[in-house]
């Protein structure tokens, strides 16, 4: 039985599965929307014998996609991308975004950035006015990960966001979580980030800051899926 957000991601997944064309190199996002993509994609993939080659954005995604019949290969095998799908925690209608509730974001930032075209799919929940309700994940070396913490809170100070909540991430069995790639994750819980272009160009400049959750003018297209099944491009 599907609740009402899976047939949303469902409708989004599908469209999104219509942008693909024989030969592509194709990026292959992380979290609950994008598998509903890759599991559509290897449907037709297996129906059509359509020749692709993929990169995915984790570890859970190329075991998902390869336990589907898919073959994953590296981002360096392929070199660039003609395109990456993937979800997102909130979507602005500038297509800015936040990414990284599932911990992923780094790899997804690498592989959207090498890719001629990022279109993200998300249901409507997904979409707001301003960024931040939704927490934004820092991804930070464990090395120091303390001291980091201070300097982000005094990015945040200068950002008039003195005192907001902000919370190492926990993984799966209660130690932290951590990322692909090993390091930790900081969830910052904002509220509204009125800067957002400013705000990862100061966290950014935090030597034990590996990449934050901001994905700014790296979207294209967003496919926002309905409930009812129906889609929406916003661009
Ligand atoms: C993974 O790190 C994230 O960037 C996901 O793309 C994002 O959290 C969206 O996940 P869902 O599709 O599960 O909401």
């Amino acid at each position: 039985d599907l609740k009402p957000a899976d047939l949303a991601k469902d409708a989004a997944a599908r469209a999104a599965v219509a942008l693909v064309e024989p030969g592509m190199k194709l990026g292959l996002g992380t979290g609950s929307t994008a598998s509903v993509f890759v599991r559509r994609l290897a449907e037709r993939v297996a129906a059509e014998g359509l020749e692709l080659r993929c990169a995915a954005t984790s570890k859970a995604t190329a075991d998902l996609a390869t336990s589907l019949g898919l073959k994953i290969e590296t981002l360096d095998e392929l070199g660039w991308l003609d395109l990456t799908i993937d979800g997102a925690d909130e979507v602005d209608p500038d297509l800015n975004l936040i990414k990284g509730g599932g911990g992923a974001h780094l790899r997804e930032k690498i592989v959207a950035t090498a890719s001629d075209r990022m279109v993200v799919i998300a249901d409507k929940m997904k979409v707001v006015e301003h960024l931040g309700e939704f927490h934004l994940p820092v991804e930070v070396v464990p090395f120091g990960k303390e001291a980091t913490k201070k300097l982000i809170e005094r990015v945040l100070d200068g950002h008039g966001l003195a005192g907001r909540p902000v919370k190492w991430r926990n993984g799966p069995e209660g130690g932290p979580f951590l990322t692909d790639e090993g390091n930790v994750i900081l969830d910052l819980y904002l509220g509204r980030i009125a800067d957002p272009e400013k705000l990862g160009r100061d966290l950014s400049s935090i030597a034990g800051v590996v990449e934050h959750g901001l994905f700014l003018n790296i979207c294209q297209l967003a496919i926002i899926g309905g409930e009812d099944g129906s889609v929406v491009e916003l661009e």
